[in-house]
């Protein structure tokens, strides 16, 4: 495993010049790698893979072959940004699969957590496969594993890489962030011209949404957690907290409340707000939102999201709470 520890030598990335070099070592190593053959990457629009492929398509342009598949379970507008991005300015050759139902079809019933991710995870690497299998000549899997994916276990890395892929399609590896941490990925994202948006994006579990639709998904609850998600990043965003706040997100529980509406009394979901500072996911600690903003934060879900007529703010840490809810 020799070839998994970062050389000694290997200076920290902090600034531009010194993501300048990196950026111009690994195009060589890349080219050195696979010469004038094919490599195929899923591109989820996180900031690894996202780094991953703008590397490969400076390195090969048009041999790099990416494939983004959408489970349904995105945020709001992040499956067009990868779109706009990576073919549309970047020129990259990008497929962009839409798999939306037959996710969500897989999932409907299931509310256990654990099988949810398991159908997500096993969804994910079918649809991967039978796109992967209509081009031809493809010998390397690019892959966004970065250093700690190596070093450590747990539930962060799970996203990442498409080692469920069957026998007759192992393919060789490119792996060129592998021995980054995520702040040298970033420095390295910004000099390759990744927007602030995609380069300095909070985590998003592979699972995605999916996990923040608690118990068994039903589309209208998808939909207005995409929609309540979509209010809180856009108010974090104008008040300048996505860049101070680690992870921060709604979720949506499979159980109605009461309201009153027009007069009439309805029953709709509540919206819990989550936002917690960390270092390594494993501790938490819960972010102290401005009170005004917590205030427009619900006026706008309660005024913009359909279905939802409470909106409550998780202040658990973790531990004893966990980050996500399920
Ligand atoms: P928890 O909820 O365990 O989350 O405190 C710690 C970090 O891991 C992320 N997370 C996941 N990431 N697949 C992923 O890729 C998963 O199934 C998963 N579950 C949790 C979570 O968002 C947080 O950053």
């Amino acid at each position: 495993m020799a070839d998994n520890r970062r050389p000694d030598s290997m200076e920290r990335i902090e600034t531009q010049e010194q993501a300048e070099v990196f950026v111009a070592a690994q195009l060589d190593a890349l080219r050195a790698q696979v010469g004038d053959k094919k490599v195929l990457l899923a591109l989820s629009g996180g900031v690894d893979s996202s780094v991953v492929a703008a590397l490969l398509i400076k390195a090969i342009g048009k041999n790099l072959q990416c494939v983004h598949v959408n489970h349904g379970l995105m945020r709001k507008g992040e499956s067009e940004q990868v779109v706009e991005v990576f073919r549309n300015q970047m020129g990259a050759n990008l497929v962009y699969v839409d798999a939306t139902d037959r996710f969500l079809d897989k999932l409907a019933g299931v509310q256990e957590p654990e099988q949810k991710r398991k159908i997500i995870g096993g969804e994910f690497i079918r649809v991967f496969e039978e796109e992967a299998r209509k081009f031809e000549g493809i010998e390397y899997l690019a892959q966004g594993t970065i250093y700690p994916d190596i070093i450590e276990s747990g539930p962060v890395k799970a996203h990442h890489n498409v080692g469920g892929l069957p026998e007759d399609m192992r393919f060789e590896l490119v792996e060129p962030v592998k021995f980054l941490y995520k702040d040298e990925v970033r420095v390295v994202g910004k000099t390759l011209g990744l927007p602030d948006s995609m380069v300095y994006r909070q985590p998003f579990p592979g699972p995605g949404l999916g996990v923040r639709c608690l118990g068994a998904i039903t589309r209208d609850r998808l939909h207005s957690l995409r929609e309540a998600d979509a209010v809180l990043r856009d108010e974090f965003n104008k008040a300048g907290l996505n860049e101070k706040v680690w992870q921060y997100f709604t979720v949506i529980p499979d159980f109605k409340s009461t309201g009153v509406r027009g007069g009439k009394r309805s029953y709709d979901w509540p919206v819990i707000i989550r936002a917690v500072n960390t270092k390594d996911a494993m501790t938490a600690t819960v972010e102290e939102i401005p009170w005004p903003l917590l205030h427009s934060i619900t006026d706008r879900i309660l005024e913009e999201v359909p279905g939802v007529s409470r909106v409550l703010y998780d202040l658990s840490p973790k531990p004893p709470a966990t980050i996500e809810w399920e």
